[in-house]
């Protein structure tokens, strides 16, 4: 991979405190650097301390999620919820939908489609999650499951270019499986088939994400087709993740 616009976004899931932002100085700094000028970086926290981290990212070249949103656009009675305008209103300029943690609440396609259309309307650009399980994947049925996943969160959007799709395998994250690099490039070949047939779009940015570590970013990286990773655990140790970063390119 050349380090021409490649992707590398940390998902924090739910860990991480107002302290927590003394722990990614080293990140910051790397980005400082000119080999490293043209990656891009987008961190994704708990919603709880979005706008500290956008305060002490201001000066930096590194973005900030969301990593969900609350499906309807205006204000309102939601208990526990926020809305795409608060989200931006925290620094976010990104919103992590369709993950499959929240898909596994009972988040719908459907759900995933107001959202998706309710962070672009706010001009929020998405990280679309989409997978298969591992039964799917026994089921040979990993394109039709990713099929319909692709191409029920994006009925009529067409504001598609704002899109960065990420592939995570179900039965990947958290796991320490990941697939064979020429096998993960096959079936990133056949998503950008899915995508390329259906919607009208030039450039086609696809994530891998599902225990990318220190060790297996060797293999992952020769997967030329993608444009770069969306890292959960691995993103939360700062050293591991500038060894990502590091190894990518190396
Ligand atoms: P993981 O999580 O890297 O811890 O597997 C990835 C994700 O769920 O986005």
């Amino acid at each position: 991979m050349t380090n021409n616009n490649i992707y590398f976004v940390a998902n924090w899931k739910m860990f991480g405190l107002k302290s927590s932002i003394n722990k990614i100085d080293k990140v910051i700094n790397l980005t400082k650097k000119n080999t490293f000028k043209k990656i891009n970086i987008i961190y994704c926290p708990p919603t709880t301390i979005l706008s500290i981290f956008a305060n002490k990212l201001r000066n930096s070249k590194i973005k900030i999620g969301a990593q969900n949103i609350f499906y309807t656009e205006n204000f309102g009675p939601h208990t526990g919820s926020v809305n795409a305008k608060m989200i931006k209103d925290s620094g976010a300029s990104y919103v992590i939908l369709g993950h499959s943690e929240n898909r596994n609440e009972g988040e719908t396609d459907l759900v995933i489609n107001k959202k998706i259309k309710v962070a672009l309307k706010e001009k929020i650009k998405v990280i679309f999650c989409f997978g298969e399980t591992l039964r799917d994947r026994n089921n040979k049925k990993t394109s039709k499951v990713l099929k319909k996943q692709i191409l029920n969160a994006l009925k009529g959007i067409n504001d598609i270019k704002n899109i960065i799709f990420a592939y995570e395998p179900v039965w990947s994250i958290g796991t320490g499986k990941v697939l064979k690099s020429e096998n993960l490039f096959k079936d990133i070949e056949k998503i950008k088939g899915i995508i390329r047939t259906n919607f009208n779009i030039k450039e086609i940015n696809i994530l891998y994400g599902g225990s990318v570590n220190t060790k297996n970013i060797i293999d992952l990286k020769k997967v030329d087709n993608l444009s770069g990773f969306l890292i959960g655990g691995a993103s939360q140790n700062q050293n591991k993740f500038i060894d990502i970063i590091k190894k990518t390119f190396n």
